[in-house]
């Protein structure tokens, strides 16, 4: 077998204090898996996805199971004025 001695842990290697991610589609069956994984490895987790309703929700629920952060901010990825707004909108909060 291979030494690992020297070799960060995996968890060392994933670990993402510090760093702020955004999830697109974030709501929906793959994106809230990695929402939570993620703020499990120590990440800032924005949220984007459509409806603002199940953003918010997915965001506190987050937070009340993993202690970390994460928040949701609505948007429509297919108009170009929403992500837009989007964005400003994020970086005043991020
Ligand atoms: N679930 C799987 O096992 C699987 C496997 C392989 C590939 N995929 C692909 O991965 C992607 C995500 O899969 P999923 O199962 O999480 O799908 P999903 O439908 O559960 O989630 C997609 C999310 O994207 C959001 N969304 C759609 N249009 C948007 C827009 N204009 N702006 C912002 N958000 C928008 C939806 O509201 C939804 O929450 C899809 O492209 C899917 O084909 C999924």
């Amino acid at each position: 077998m291979r030494d690992l001695k020297g070799l960060p842990k995996v968890y060392e290697r994933f670990f993402l204090a510090g760093k702020t991610v955004v999830v697109t589609g974030g709501t929906g069956i793959l994106g809230r898996l990695y929402c939570k994984r993620l703020v499990e490895a120590g990440a800032q987790v924005v949220i984007a996805d459509l409806d603002e309703d199940k953003c918010a929700r997915l965001a506190e629920e987050i937070i009340e199971e993993t202690g970390g952060w994460a928040i949701g901010i609505p948007v429509d990825l297919s108009i170009e004025d929403s992500v837009i707004g989007w964005s400003k909108k994020g970086s005043g909060q991020m």
